[in-house]
């Protein structure tokens, strides 16, 4: 379709992709069932003080006994698409080695009912759920761990790979390098840079080591990862403060899609490690690291405005917010013009082919469930407010192709537990009531007429 026919109509393509995203760990619960073995999140949130309420993945959705319930809520939804992810300790459960076919048996359902469904399934390989016998081993500082995905590409993607033609390596390694081993808010729960930056490596390396493999299993398949690059405006105009968003952008940002995009580690970012932070990679390491995929996963929540720090890690860079500005209950500035401007950004700079917004949603306070409804106002005028930017995006010429709320239903949210609800679906966690809300409502409308109203 032309641009012009979109423009002002509140329309997107007629290919657009709508869908809603999951993770494993957030709603299967289950955790030691079907063969199952423990991952670094189940021995995470089991330690006093790593979660919010000391809550755990123990139980969460019960999506692992109520998936054709799930099934059934995406497709009254209307959604097309469903992006879930695979837990590797049900496929794995020593990491590799020993495979465990009821872990199979799940998947496979779970692909055949969505396929019945008119639902095509989108399927993550690594939302952070790391076999626990593989931290033993060193987790994803040791390189061998890229060999250990690697193998557990091959087997998801062997069995799988025949209906599943949308394949999304690893969401968010920055998450699963920095967050976690530097910040140490998320599994394994480490404070130490130069971990993370190993870390990182090894992570680009198992992406860049499964591609090809996916692509040799899943004939005519879509291969790419998803980054929750940051969208970095200065604080200010000072010199200062748009050096620091430089650097700050180059650790979060050009760290990941340099690399991936065949340009090696930026050099700047290199010189700020110094040679003994900077991660130890071997010759062919970023030729693997660029292996061509076929698209970007963007997650996309609310933008940083940086401010120079001396104090403030390597980087000597801040995020200080935005005065003023709307916040959901996860401290997180309301920005839909960042969504916008990241799109631009990400497409001007890199080849990257088509765009998806593999995450985008908000946490907010809900009411409990009033005659089969949950008001929502703020959730859904921040839906409202990402989707007219997102079709900006289209309107001018962004190759988005698609977009994944996050989520379809409140789930553990990580060192948050149940504390932060992002579903479009409320869940009564004593019950495991689901109960759609109005931003969940809204979004349906969307989906199925295929536009935002104006
Ligand atoms: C992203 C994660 C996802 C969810 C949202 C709120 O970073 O990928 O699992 O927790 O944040």
């Amino acid at each position: 379709m032309a641009h012009d026919e979109l423009r002002g109509n509140g329309r997107f393509p007629a290919d657009f992709v709508w869908g809603a995203a999951t993770a494993a760990y957030q709603i299967e619960g289950a955790a030691s069932e079907g063969g199952r073995g423990e991952s670094i999140w189940d021995h995470f949130s089991h330690t006093p003080g790593k979660t919010v309420n000391g809550d755990t993945g123990d139980v969460a959705c019960d999506h692992y006994h109520r998936w054709p319930e799930d099934v059934a809520l995406l497709r009254e939804l209307g959604f097309k698409a469903y992006r879930f992810s695979i837990a590797w300790p049900r496929i794995l459960p020593d990491g590799r080695g020993r495979l465990n076919p009821r872990g199979l048996v799940f998947y496979d359902r779970l692909v055949d009912a969505l396929l019945d469904a008119g639902i095509t399934p989108w399927v993550t390989l690594y939302h952070w759920d790391l076999p626990r016998a593989l931290e033993e081993l060193g987790g994803w500082r040791n390189r061998a761990t890229a060999d250990a995905f690697t193998e557990y590409a091959d087997e998801v993607t062997r069995r799988l790979g025949d209906r599943v033609k949308n394949w999304i390596t690893l969401n968010e390694p920055w998450c699963s390098s920095f967050l976690s081993h530097w910040i140490g808010e998320h599994a394994p729960g480490h404070h130490d840079l130069k971990e993370a930056l190993d870390a990182n490596h090894v992570l680009l390396l198992a992406h860049g080591q499964a591609v090809p493999v996916i692509r040799r299993n899943s004939p005519r398949a879509r291969v790419g990862i998803t980054l929750n690059l940051a969208q970095v405006y200065p604080a200010s105009e000072s010199p200062a403060d748009r050096a620091a968003a430089v650097r700050y952008a180059g650790y979060f940002n050009r760290w990941f899609m340099d690399p991936l995009y065949g340009r090696g580690y930026p050099e700047d970012m290199l010189a700020l490690y110094g040679p003994d932070l900077a991660p130890r990679a071997e010759a062919n390491d970023f030729k693997t690291i660029a292996a061509p995929t076929d698209f970007l996963g963007l997650n996309y929540y609310s933008p940083t405005f940086i401010a120079d720090d001396p104090k403030s890690g390597p980087f000597r860079a801040r995020d200080v917010g935005l005065a003023g500005a709307e916040r959901t209950e996860m401290g997180w500035v309301v920005y839909p013009r960042g969504l916008y401007d990241l799109l631009v950004d990400v497409s001007r700079a890199y080849p990257t082919g088509p765009l998806y917004i593999t995450e985008n949603g908000a946490a907010y306070p809900d009411p409990e469930p009033v005659n089969g409804r949950v008001a929502d106002p703020s959730r859904l005028a921040y839906y409202q407010g990402h989707l007219a930017e997102a079709q900006r995006a289209v309107q001018n010429g962004v190759p988005l192709k698609g977009y994944f709320a996050w989520s379809l239903l409140d789930n553990f949210e990580w060192a948050f537990g149940y504390s932060r609800r992002f579903g479009l679906t409320y869940v009564d966690f004593a019950t495991q009531q689901r109960t759609v809300k109005d931003s969940g409502r809204w979004l349906s409308k969307v989906v199925r007429g295929n536009r935002v109203e104006g």
